[in-house]
């Protein structure tokens, strides 16, 4: 029956134009997302009003993204669907890191830097930092030649990619580190801050109808990746941070959070370095799973 379809039978006519489909995946794709959205409607009640504020909402999220500014990724992150799909798509063991969302701001071919010495903060003005990390497997032996790539907010709460004129070979607080010999790099940079996720677009108008706050805890991003392991997406968040609880895109795993301990001006950094001001620390430990281990548990 096609003709008719009243708002109960539409639903099995709409599987049927999917019957079609070649790929067995999207087809169950298809079909479960015309369910779901179907029953959305039916149990809502949903009104053609209604309906088209929620389409002109999409429409605004498609035309504020552009390729540094991802309106449907922090839509994603938002509503918890970004880390509830890293959650179920990483079932780790727990001697290895865990992941959390990528988040909007990450971008490929940031500028390749030395495994240790080099300043990303580039002349953002914060506290400065020094992180020292070291990527390891599951044995706790060290993965050399791992890419690293890291990238922060400001202490303005701002990503280089929010700045009108950023390029990208004039990128700050961010870049790819390979691990030396031991599975060590590190970088000096600044201590980062809690910020707000983008709020001046539809997800920003999200957030205020429904009364959130925008707030992510302070964190350092990371992607770690080696052939013969599952890459790593993480973050190591700043413990002590207030918004460790209520991360407005839920990415907070209590393994994530490190320590960033504070040293007084005058006294030696870690590297070796006099520093006139005062500084904190950060040691971290990536622990990556085999990829046929991270194959397997799947
Ligand atoms: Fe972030």
């Amino acid at each position: 029956m096609a003709t008719d379809l009243d708002e109960n039978t539409i639903t099995a006519e709409a599987f049927c134009r999917l019957e079609n489909t070649p790929d067995p995946r999207l087809h169950e794709i298809m079909k479960a997302l015309t369910k779901h959205l179907h029953e959305l409607a039916r149990e809502l009640k949903l009104t053609e009003d209604e309906w088209m504020k929620g389409i002109q909402f999409l429409t605004a999220a498609g035309h504020m993204s552009t390729g540094s500014r991802q309106e449907l990724i922090l839509l994603s992150d938002t509503l918890g669907l970004s880390q509830l799909v890293v959650a179920q798509s990483h079932s780790r063991p727990k001697e290895v890191s865990e992941q959390t969302v990528l988040g909007p701001f990450h971008v490929e071919g940031a500028p390749q830097l030395p495994s240790h010495g080099a300043e990303i903060a580039r002349g953002s003005v914060g506290d400065p930092l020094l992180v020292s990390a070291r990527v390891v497997d599951a044995d706790g032996k060290p993965v050399a030649d791992a890419v690293v790539d890291v990238w922060h907010a400001g202490a303005d709460g701002f990503y280089d990619v929010q700045d009108p004129a950023w390029k990208l070979d004039e990128s700050r607080l961010r870049g790819v580190f390979h691990t030396d010999e031991d599975g060590r790099f590190s970088y000096w940079t600044i201590l980062p801050l809690y910020y707000p996720i983008p709020t001046d677009g539809p997800v920003g108008e999200m957030i205020r109808a429904t009364k959130r706050h925008p707030y992510r805890p302070a964190h350092i991003h990371y992607r770690i990746t080696h052939a013969g392991f599952d890459p790593l997406v993480t973050h190591i968040f700043v413990d002590g941070d207030e918004y460790l609880d209520s991360d407005c895109v839920f990415g907070v795993r209590s393994s994530c959070i490190g320590h960033y301990p504070k040293h007084e001006a005058g006294t030696a950094a870690p590297d070796g370095s006099k520093q006139p001001k005062a500084f904190y620390t950060n040691d971290s430990t990536f622990v990556l799973e085999r990829e046929h281990a991270a194959n397997a548990a799947e």
